[in-house]
């Protein structure tokens, strides 16, 4: 009734505006859920949790996220699913739809399918009063490696008339790229820069943390959803393609995956090849971090963690298939790394995918949980900004020095400058230093002056 007052005399003053409002259909429970979130929360950080609709987001822990973001399955018709919505809203957080951009080939955006998306994306916006469009343009580069210049100028031409579109009915929207973890075409020919054409649409830049594996052309084997190595060439390579820092997100996948190994020889498992030889990802299983832990706690802690690829992973022979397998997951050492990569490279933010891998909604409390988990990536939300530019400075160099030993395929150097800047993190990060491995730290310290 309190609410009520205010609302109508707000309605007087403004006729018009709240006679369009009334007609795009708002499904919360109270109206105001529709409306984006007023207060400025003052992070400088972005942490977006992204959801598979898989668990009920309520009951996250929403003071370390500023963005929940839902997948392109969502219909605003289930009740439930429109829900999510409010609930962000209700959290004063922003909320995000996933919208696939899968045109593949000869790309015309003048044709009736790119009007017909530029017209869905509109009205999916109008639909969940979003805040948000996170536009997957994995599919797009990774089913097509021949687009060419001009395919890409008229995807970006897409994008931006989808933009304009919205900016009609409100200005506060931010278009998110999913992206893969480097640029499409990066060692290739200049002519094929599709990143520096779309700075101009690509509020954000979400680097897709499964298009590590997926978009892999190299030897076929198990590895880690993140391997550091990659990634910081994967960013370098953003930088130079006109993608700064401060507009790329990190995406951390909150799951591994379990590889049934051809053969398995000291740490390496190989896989099958299929005749394009592309490595065949059929052959595992995804693992969520719930299912890890409840399923195999011993291994969870009693784990090795590869210094190069700054992962941990397990093996484990199963005696039905008669194979052996290897698990690559994320834990609070691999995690906090990269939390801490992302305040160290002035980077963006963080994107959780997803915030449902850690099934269980009840056991937020529980210690171990919490510990490598929600309030991990919390630190940066309350990052103090002094200190930065020396930081960056170092980092900077880190990377490129990084880069440098990659294309040299100099193993050693890459160590090294892996392990100065697990030395470098580690002063960062006093409050983790307690679930650190032991044998991690003692490697460290032993072999950093070889
Ligand atoms: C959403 O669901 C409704 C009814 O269940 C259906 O008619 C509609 O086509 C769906 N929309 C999308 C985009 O799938
Ligand atoms: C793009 O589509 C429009 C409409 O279908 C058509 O008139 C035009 O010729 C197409 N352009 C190219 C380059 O194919
Ligand atoms: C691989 O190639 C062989 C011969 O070219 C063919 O018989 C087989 O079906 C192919 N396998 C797959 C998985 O495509
Ligand atoms: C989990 O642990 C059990 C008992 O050690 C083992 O039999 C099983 O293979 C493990 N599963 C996975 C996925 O690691
Ligand atoms: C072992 O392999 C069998 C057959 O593929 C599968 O059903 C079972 O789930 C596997 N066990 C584990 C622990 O992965």
């Amino acid at each position: 009734m309190k609410l009520l007052l205010p609302s109508l005399l707000l309605c007087l003053l403004s006729g018009p505006l709240c006679a369009e409002h009334a007609t795009d259909d708002c499904p919360c429970l109270n109206k105001r859920d529709c409306d984006p979130p007023v207060k400025d929360l003052g992070h400088r950080k972005e942490v977006f949790a992204f959801s598979d609709g898989s668990t009920d987001v309520e009951a996250w822990t929403w003071e370390s996220i500023t963005s929940l973001i839902v997948p392109s399955s969502f219909n605003i018709s289930s009740k439930e699913e429109a829900n999510t919505m409010c609930i962000t809203h209700n959290k004063g957080r922003k909320f995000g739809i996933t919208v696939e951009m899968d045109f593949s080939g000869h790309v015309n955006h003048t044709s009736e399918k790119a009007v017909e998306w530029v017209q869905f994306v509109a009205q999916q916006q109008k639909q969940w009063h979003a805040e948000i469009i996170a536009v997957n343009l994995v599919p797009y580069f990774s089913q097509d490696a021949n687009s060419f210049w001009h395919d890409h100028v008229a995807l970006i031409k897409m994008l931006v008339a989808m933009k304009a579109k919205i900016a009609k009915v409100t200005d506060i929207i931010k278009v998110a790229c999913i992206v893969s973890w480097k640029p499409p075409c990066a060692e290739k020919d200049n002519s094929c820069d599709f990143t520096e054409l779309s700075t101009d649409v690509c509020d954000f830049y979400i680097l897709n943390p499964d298009s590590f594996t997926d978009l892999d052309e190299e030897k076929c084997r198990a590895r880690p959803n993140i391997p550091l190595t990659k990634l910081l060439y994967g960013l370098s390579e953003y930088n130079s393609h006109h993608v700064p820092n401060n507009r790329v997100i990190l995406g951390v996948s909150w799951h591994g995956y379990d590889y049934t190994c051809q053969s398995l020889i000291g740490n390496v498992c190989s896989m099958l090849e299929d005749n394009s030889t592309k490595c065949d990802f059929s052959m595992r299983r995804k693992l969520t971090a719930g299912e890890i832990i409840q399923e195999n706690v011993t291994e969870f802690y009693s784990h090795q963690f590869d210094m190069l690829y700054t992962a941990p992973f397990f093996n484990y022979y199963n005696s039905t298939d008669h194979h052996h397998h290897q698990v690559w997951f994320e834990d609070s050492t691999s995690l906090t790394l990269k939390y801490n990569l992302v305040a160290e490279l002035q980077l963006r933010g963080l994107a959780l995918l997803y915030g449902d891998d850690l099934g269980l909604t009840s056991d937020y409390s529980d210690t171990e949980k919490a510990l490598w988990t929600w309030p991990g990536h919390t630190v940066l939300l309350t990052d103090s900004p002094k200190s930065q530019p020396d930081v960056f400075h170092y980092a900077d160099i880190v990377s490129g020095t990084a880069v440098g030993c990659l294309l040299l395929g100099a193993a050693l150097g890459v160590m090294f400058v892996c392990v100065g800047l697990r030395k470098r993190i580690k002063k960062v990060n006093e409050p983790f230093v307690r679930d650190r491995q032991a044998d991690v730290q003692d490697y460290t310290d032993d072999d950093f002056n070889l």
